[in-house]
């Protein structure tokens, strides 16, 4: 493929990147998008193995990666529950962070890149080289973190270091120290301490930085580190000179960063700090501990009362949490929401934000189980509904309608924004236990004189909630 073509399917590459991500902005043109994406990476994939730079001799290594590659991606894709996606994107991410370091330090000891620069341009390289793998470093160690406190494979509980602002501005002053080294040093034999000290540090810094923010924090990292990866994409990019990766990794890099600054709005977390690291841990209890129990009772209800409910009421809104998706309780929702719409109840769907384990979890499955998007509205579009609404129900959800994130200065979700399901005329909690969710705070909802407890899992008891219905 010559070296023109290779432009013009680049080109078309990034074009299709860029109307994939338009795209996905709407669950309606949802699928469209992610088309856009998939023949835009064929594209490119194609496009580099059969470009200029690839000489036939490497075409059997690329073919055994890519089968390597390809039957790994298929096994998680096929194996992976809804559930664990948020998990399955940062151990993805951090490939894409270990790849930007490995491909870094290839280049660096590649005898023929590094013959072709001199001067100012060999400098220039050089820092291209070292803030790749810097960027590469801390999105790797960040994301296997960020994997392991989502996996529940190690404490979602923050752990802060005795001084780590000063650990982190230290490590910073010895990353800019040995790059001034670095850049200035003659051959690769001195070169490489720097740069492999420098990996170690950037590398303890993600790990450090990770592991210092609070299990409640987790959404905001998760897209942070999707906006570092594709930094780190770009930053390869402009190793590599290869106009694409430049590219694509600028759209993950800033997209992420919109996605992380929508979430820390939501979740009232300050973007600088998220950047910085080390948030969401000042002021309040420890998450673990979820502070003082609120006092008074709960009151069960029993699905037949929770029929008898429904059927009365004229305005319903239904909002679903991470519960909802465990126990894959969509499709009956749906079947309640057409019964009740269908003898003339108004019921909408109310979606916070950071609902679930990942952004636009509660989207996929109510699109998934056909639920018109005209009756799911966002968190701000209906908060003021409550007060005229007969039945908020509350499916497998518990952070996201706390009242003591606007009512307890000392709460470790003080200032996130909630659904105000306690001012509706009844609401109804659908879950399992009095266990406490994400965050590991008590929710003061559950004892307030206007809520119902109903227990069980959410698709058993939602079934016994239809039978009713219909009975
Ligand atoms: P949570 O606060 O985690 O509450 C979910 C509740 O569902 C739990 O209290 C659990 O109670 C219940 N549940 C679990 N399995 C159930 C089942 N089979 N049937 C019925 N109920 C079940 O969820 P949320 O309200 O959706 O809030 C989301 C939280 O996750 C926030 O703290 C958010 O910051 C965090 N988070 C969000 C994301 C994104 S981007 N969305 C990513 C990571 C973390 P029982 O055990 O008693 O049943």
């Amino acid at each position: 493929m010559s070296q023109t073509l290779a432009a013009v399917s680049y080109l078309g590459a990034a074009i299709l990147f860029i109307l994939s991500l338009g795209g996905l902005s709407n669950p309606e043109t949802s699928r469209r998008g992610n088309l856009y994406g998939i023949v835009g990476m064929a594209l490119a994939v194609l496009a580099t193995v059969f470009g200029p730079r690839v000489t036939p001799a490497g075409y059997a290594w690329i073919l055994a990666a890519m089968v390597a590659g390809g039957a790994v991606g298929l096994y998680a894709a096929r194996i992976v529950r809804m559930t664990q996606m948020p998990e399955l994107v940062a151990l993805m991410h951090s490939l894409v962070g270990l790849a930007a370091m490995l491909v870094g330090f290839a280049n660096y000891i590649d005898p023929a890149a590094a013959g072709a620069y001199a001067g100012a341009e060999k400098a220039i390289h050089e820092i291209e080289i070292y803030v790749g793998i810097l960027i590469g470093a801390v999105t790797f160690s960040g994301s296997v973190i960020a994997f392991g406190k989502l996996s529940a494979k190690i404490s979602g509980r923050p752990v802060l270091l005795p001084g780590r602002h000063w650990i982190n501005l230290a490590g910073l002053l010895v990353v800019v120290w040995f790059g001034w080294r670095f850049v200035g040093s003659p051959g690769v034999a001195e070169g490489m301490t720097p740069l492999v000290v420098m990996t170690a540090v950037a590398l303890l810094f993600g790990v450090h930085m990770v592991m210092a923010i609070g299990g409640a924090d987790m959404p905001v990292v998760v897209s942070m580190l999707n906006s570092y990866s594709g930094w780190a994409a770009a930053a390869t990019g402009f190793m590599l000179s290869n106009d694409l990766l430049i590219v694509t990794g600028a759209l993950v890099g800033s997209s992420g960063a919109i996605l992380s600054y929508i979430m820390c709005r939501a979740m009232n977390r300050q973007f600088v700090s998220v950047i910085a690291g080390g948030f969401g841990t000042e002021g309040g209890a420890s998450a673990a501990s979820g502070g003082p129990r609120p006092a008074g009772e709960v009151t069960a209800v029993s699905a037949l009362e929770t029929a008898e409910l429904l059927r009365e009421a004229k305005n319903v809104i239904i909002v679903p949490g991470y519960g909802m998706a465990v126990a894959q309780a969509q499709h009956t929702v749906y079947e309640i929401t057409k019964f009740l719409r269908e003898k003339g109840v108004n019921v909408r769907f109310g979606i916070h934000p950071v609902a679930g384990r990942m952004p636009g979890h509660m989207n996929v499955l109510l699109a998934e189980a056909k639920v018109p998007y005209d009756i799911v509205f966002e968190m701000d579009e209906l908060n003021e509904d409550f007060p005229a609404t007969d039945v908020a129900m509350v499916i497998g959800a518990n952070d996201i309608v706390n009242p003591a994130a606007q009512d307890d200065p000392t709460s470790p979700i003080a200032g996130m924004p909630v659904l105000e399901v306690w001012k509706a005329k009844t609401s109804i909690v659908m879950k399992r236990s009095m266990a406490s969710g994400y965050a590991g705070v008590d929710n003061p909802l559950f004892y307030r004189e206007s809520n119902r407890m109903l227990f069980g899992d959410a698709k058993k008891t939602l079934d016994e909630v239809l039978a009713a219905l219909k009975g």
